[in-house]
């Protein structure tokens, strides 16, 4: 256990803060906003509390389909307490339908459906702007195996599997999303970082409308409300 003690790491949206035990750390969800590698700089209302609260809600039904994930327990309306695990330095997107950069990048309509999903990988790398790379690229760089890329995926495509059974019932389109995974002591795999409105793109099954950071990134308004929305949606079917 142990109390907040030293900052370990800043990011753009989270505070990562060391605690008594060596195994665990405290997440602090900020309530900043950046896109387009920080180029673009915002806050808003109420996201850290929102995303602190989807994100628990999402890893403890993650886990309770047997998704390892890094998360313990939410500790307050900002933080939760997680294992303290490295970090592997690639953001694993995951499609189901074509949109965002995959869709500037093919020249192709956003919304439309993958019939196979797709698997990006990304090296994150600030100076870069997390360039795309492919799996060649991510051994070249050292940062993982062969058999951790397999594992990668894997686990990716699971995750996929239970997020969109679980969206789909609160008449959500997974549209796509990014994870980050980290290493455990015993160098296992396991789902880190978050999953919320910040790290999917989520349109309302009905409407279409957008419910997740786009609302920032392309400056649509009702940037809070999309959060409150699915936050609300998701606690509805999933606490008790
Ligand atoms: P993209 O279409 O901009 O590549 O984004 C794909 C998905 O990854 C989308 O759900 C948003 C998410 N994402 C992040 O979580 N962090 C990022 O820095 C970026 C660029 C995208
Ligand atoms: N979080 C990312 C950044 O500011 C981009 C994004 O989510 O669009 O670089």
């Amino acid at each position: 256990m142990g109390d907040k003690k030293a900052l370990l790491y800043e990011g753009k949206a989270k505070q990562i803060y060391e605690t008594g035990d060596p195994e665990t750390v405290i997440v602090f969800f900020k309530d900043d906003a950046t896109a387009f590698n920080a180029q673009k700089k915002g806050r808003v209302e109420q996201k850290g509390k929102m995303n602190n609260a989807i994100t628990a809600l999402v890893y403890e039904y993650l886990g309770k389909k047997g998704i390892e994930t890094h998360f313990i327990e939410k500790l307050n309306n900002r933080e939760q307490r997680v294992r303290k695990v490295s970090i592997v330095p690639l953001e694993v997107i995951v499609r189901n339908y074509a949109a965002g950069s995959m869709a500037k990048r093919l020249g192709v309509e956003e919304g439309v459906p993958c019939p196979e999903t797709i698997f990006e990988i990304c090296y994150k790398k600030d100076e870069l702007g997390d360039p795309l790379i492919n799996d060649h690229h991510a051994i070249f760089l050292g940062v993982a195996s062969h058999e951790d890329l397999e594992m990668m995926y894997t686990l990716a495509s699971r995750i996929n599997d239970a997020l969109k059974e679980l969206f789909d019932r609160i008449d959500i389109i997974l549209v796509d999303f990014k994870i980050e995974l980290g290493k455990t002591t015993r160098n296992q795999i396991i789902l880190a970082d978050e999953i919320s409105p910040d790290t999917c793109r989520l349109w309302d099954k009905k409407t279409l409308k957008k419910l997740d950071k786009d609302r920032f990134r392309r400056d649509l308004g009702e940037v809070t409300e999309a959060y409150v929305e699915i936050y609300e949606r998701l606690k509805k079917v999933l606490e008790k």
